[in-house]
């Protein structure tokens, strides 16, 4: 089945999962050629749930031997997104001999980003060790996350869909990559199984406590703070310079693209926990409601709305 997606998206259904049809290619590609090694790290997302910020805090924590010192950093002058690319869009090319030979020849650990859901993930990812650390964030901020960016990725479709319209959509799990709620459950149910291998972070939490949470995906991908680097500032290092305010202010953030020519400056909005109230009505809030009550009820998996 295909649906038109928001912002003039066309999806199609793909084991179980809407696929936004310019990553179609992509997606089979990166399936079937991937070659996991056991050292890789995939931070795998939700759309709209924090990925450019968890990309950036997992770059930082795994390389922060490689560029210790703060002001040359690669953080400063790229992207999290072109410096831990989507699979999804590596693998979106007609060669993939040479891009194969490219992936195998980058330094380790290697560092990835997907939004495709965890059963559908490769089978070499699957099979090796390599680590996976997920972010999802409270569906409400999400939809209105997503909502926003594709307005602004596609002005064109603005007034194509109605916010109550879109969010029906939503709750269908029609959207790129949706159903949200399989993808949020089908690596919650990997992460309790396999705590070594999936690590389930949430949005809000990660708002919460950034400071315990660098520690404990530090820890995860086997890499943890020495004491002295706790002493030195290490870990408020990193925090700073993945930091909302830090990264949507560097001058590679304002302009210029990334992926599918979307534009870097919309990844940064307001990177707040709630902002959803301001643009949900009572019908909006007891519809997502009921969904998520449906989908995720009894899953153990809950998230708080507001900070
Ligand atoms: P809002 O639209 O609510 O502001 P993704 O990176 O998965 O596309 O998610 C985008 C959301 O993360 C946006 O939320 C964006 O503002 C927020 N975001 C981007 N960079 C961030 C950072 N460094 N820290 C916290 N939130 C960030």
């Amino acid at each position: 089945p295909k649906e038109k997606g928001w912002a003039a998206r066309h999806l199609c259904l793909f084991q179980g999962f809407w696929c936004p049809s310019a990553f179609f290619q992509g997606v089979i590609n990166f399936q079937k050629h991937f070659q996991a090694k056991g050292s890789d790290v995939i931070v795998a997302t939700v759309p709209k749930s924090g990925t450019t910020w968890l990309k950036a805090l997992t770059f930082a924590i795994i390389n922060r031997q490689r560029f210790s010192s703060s002001h040359n950093h690669p953080l400063l002058t790229s992207n999290s997104h072109e410096l831990v690319p989507f699979l999804e869009f590596v693998f979106h090319v007609d060669n993939i001999q040479d891009k194969l030979s490219h992936l195998s020849n980058m330094t380790e650990p290697r560092v990835f980003g997907t939004h495709v859901p965890f059963p559908s993930l490769p089978k070499s990812i699957k099979e090796s060790n390599c680590k996976i650390v997920y972010i999802c964030r409270n569906p409400f901020d999400t939809f209105v996350s997503h909502w926003i960016f594709a307005n602004k990725i596609n002005p064109h479709s603005m007034h194509e869909l109605t916010i109550e319209e879109t969010l029906e959509k939503y709750c269908k799990g029609i959207l790129g990559f949706g159903p949200t709620w399989e993808h949020m459950l089908g690596y919650w149910k990997e992460s309790i199984a396999n705590p070594n291998r999936v690590l389930f972070l949430k949005y809000e939490e990660l708002k919460e406590d950034v400071n315990f949470y660098v520690k404990r995906v530090a820890e995860f991908l086997d890499c943890p703070f020495t004491e002295e680097e706790e002493s030195n500032g290490v870990i408020e290092n990193i925090i700073n310079l993945c930091s909302f305010e830090k990264m949507k202010n560097l001058e590679v953030n304002k302009s210029g693209t990334f992926d599918r020519n979307f534009e870097k400056k919309h990844l940064f909005r307001k990177g707040k926990v709630g902002d959803w109230v301001n643009y949900f009505s009572p019908a909006m809030i007891e519809k997502l409601s009921k969904t998520m009550e449906e989908k995720l009820g009894g899953s153990g998996l809950s998230f708080k709305t507001s900070s």
